[in-house]
C-alpha cells in the first residue's frame, strides 16, 4: 500500500498562481510534447485521488477524459459526476485513512495523490511514500501552495533527480520511516 504525489512547482513552491492559472507549466519550451516520466509514474499506481478543485480545473479544459486509471475525487460538496464520467470518476470523502483504507479493500493499493489541499490532507497524517517533484524555473510570488502547516518533521531520502529539457528538476524522494 503506498501513496504517490507527481506534481509541478514554481521555484516558489506554488502549484497554480494567483489566479488559479497553470499556464506557467509551459515556461519551458516543449516543441517536441516530450514526456517527463509522467506516463512511467501513471503505470505505477492503480488511482488516482483528486481534490474537486483539481478535478474542476481537469474538466475546464474540456475534451477527452485525460486519466486512464480511475479518478477518486475527494469532496463534501459535489454531489453528482457528468454521465459521460460515471465509469471513470468516482466521489469519495472522509480522512487521507479513511480513503487509503476504503481503496485498498477495492484493491486500490497503489494511489497517485493530486491537488494542495488534499495533498495536505495526506502528508499531515504521515501518509505519502513518494514526492516526485518538478520544479518549472518561474517564481510566482503567490498562489496555491503545494506545502502547509505539518504536526512535525517529516524526512524524505532522495531516490534520483533528473532533468528534463535542460530547465525542470524532477526530484523523487521516499518517505524515511523509523
Ligand atoms: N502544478 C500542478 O502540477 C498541479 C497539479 C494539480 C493541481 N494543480 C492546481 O492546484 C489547484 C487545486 O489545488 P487546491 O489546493 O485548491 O485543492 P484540491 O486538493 O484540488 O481541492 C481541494 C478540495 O478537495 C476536497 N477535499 C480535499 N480533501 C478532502 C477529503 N479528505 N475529504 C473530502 N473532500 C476533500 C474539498 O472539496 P469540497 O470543498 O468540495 O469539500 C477541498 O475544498 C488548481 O488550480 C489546480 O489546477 C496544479
Amino acid at each position: 500500500m503506498s501513496n504517490y504525489v507527481y506534481i509541478a512547482t514554481s521555484i516558489d513552491g506554488y502549484i497554480a498562481d494567483r489566479n488559479d492559472g497553470i499556464d506557467w507549466l509551459e515556461t519551458v519550451p516543449n516543441p517536441d510534447q516530450k514526456d517527463l516520466g509522467f506516463y512511467d509514474f501513471l503505470n505505477r499506481v492503480d488511482a488516482i485521488v483528486m481534490g474537486r478543485n483539481t478535478y474542476e480545473t481537469v474538466l475546464g479544459f474540456g475534451g477527452e477524459w485525460p486519466y486512464p486509471k480511475p479518478v477518486f475525487v475527494c469532496s463534501t460538496t459535489l454531489k453528482t459526476i457528468p454521465e459521460s464520467l460515471e465509469d471513470k470518476v468516482f466521489l469519495i470523502k472522509g480522512t487521507a485513512e479513511d480513503i487509503t483504507r476504503t481503496l485498498d479493500r477495492r484493491g486500490y493499493t497503489n494511489l497517485y495523490i493530486d491537488g494542495g489541499k488534499t495533498i495536505q490532507g495526506f502528508l499531515q497524517a504521515d501518509l505519502i511514500d513518494e514526492l516526485i517533484l518538478s520544479k518549472i524555473p518561474v517564481l510566482l510570488g503567490g498562489g496555491t501552495p503545494l506545502f502547509g502547516v505539518l504536526p512535525g518533521h517529516l524526512e524524505f531520502e532522495l531516490l534520483s533527480s533528473k532533468t528534463y529539457l535542460n530547465q525542470i528538476v524532477s526530484l523523487r524522494y521516499r518517505r524515511r520511516r523509523g
